[in-house]
């Protein structure tokens, strides 16, 4: 039978979080943490799937059955993709996923969104649907917004599109930024905030003071049309400046805490242009940008505080094909 392995990188959020959830723009990067999906046709009337990493093991749901029931955590975005994807394009044949990953477990690297994108993207693949970038991003996110019920679908994006991206939701703009490197520094906190639970109190904060939040927000996207043309003039500077402004209003939506801004200062006094919380905040990470020659000094910098430091590399390639069979 038919097979093929796919893989898609993890994320980071480089500007305009939360303000991307209603309608403003962000940017976003991905990661060298990859997600491997090997898709394979089978003459049975199953969905089968084994996700070692995240402890899914011999998993089986007949085609006609998807989504109802009680689905294990690891299986829900793979299920919800290939269901999405057989409806939208009439299929119904046997398929078989085995996914690999080398996403650290602790850090909220998008690695749910890269096993949705491989899914789809595997399963055209063996299906030979000739999808676009945007087709396989409809698909996969509108299981995003069936498990979670909210999401900019900027992960989906970053890992389809690879590269930096300039998004707005729900994929109505999703441009590719070019830039030759960018070199950015995480801090991880140690712990995390399940990110519908961060939106969610931020939604709450902006019903009680709409006044300042989507005043936020209006700033944080004329931040983002900023950090953009500073990314694309290679601006880094400025684009630090910029991100240490966008944090302002990170802070004030609420979502900074001690550790987070412990980090952020730490890296902003041994000399890194710029730092601030990557994603929803209350835990999770940070990011600074800084010159090289100041790199290491911000990465101990990050070190001495309670948070520590994550080595991974930014802007690589999005889903892509491994091997066919
Ligand atoms: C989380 O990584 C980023 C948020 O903007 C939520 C989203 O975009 O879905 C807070």
């Amino acid at each position: 039978m038919k097979s093929v392995t796919v893989s898609s990188p993890g994320k980071l959020m480089l500007m305009g979080e939360h303000a991307v959830v209603y309608g403003k723009p962000c940017l976003s990067t991905t990661i060298d943490q990859r997600l491997y999906a090997t898709v394979e046709a089978t003459d049975s009337n199953f969905l089968e799937i084994d996700a070692p990493e995240v402890k899914l093991e011999g998993y089986k749901k007949e085609i006609k059955e998807l989504t109802k029931g009680k689905i294990p955590k690891g299986a829900e975005y793979i299920e919800y993709s290939i269901k999405n994807l057989y409806e939208k394009y009439n299929l119904s044949s046997g398929l078989k996923i085995q996914t690999k990953s080398d996403f650290s477990s602790e850090v909220g690297f998008g690695s749910s969104s890269a096993s949705s994108v491989c899914a789809v993207y595997g399963a055209s693949k063996i299906f030979d649907l000739d999808l676009s970038n945007k087709d396989v991003f409809d698909v996969a996110y509108k299981a995003v917004i069936d498990i979670k019920g909210v999401g900019s679908g900027y992960d989906i994006a970053s890992t389809i599109y690879g590269g930096v991206i300039y998004y707005v939701t729900p994929g109505k703009v999703i441009r590719n930024i070019q830039i030759p490197e960018l070199d950015i520094i995480v801090g991880y906190a140690g712990y995390k905030t399940v990110t519908a639970d961060v939106v969610n109190m931020v939604k709450a904060l902006e019903e009680k003071y709409k006044f300042a939040v989507s005043n936020a927000y209006d700033q944080m996207e004329k931040i983002v049309e900023e950090g953009t043309k500073a990314l694309e003039n290679s601006d880094l500077e400025t684009f630090g400046e910029l991100m240490n402004i966008n944090q302002g209003y990170l802070d004030a939506i609420l979502v900074n805490d001690r550790v987070l801004s412990d980090m952020i200062y730490a890296a902003r006094e041994a000399g890194a242009y710029g730092a601030k919380i990557s994603g929803s905040g209350l835990g999770d990470c940070m990011i600074a940008l800084a010159p090289k020659d100041k790199k290491k000094a911000v990465i101990d910098a990050i070190n001495s505080t309670k948070g520590k430091y994550i080595e991974l590399k930014t802007n690589v390639e999005g889903v892509r094909v491994e091997t066919k069979k």
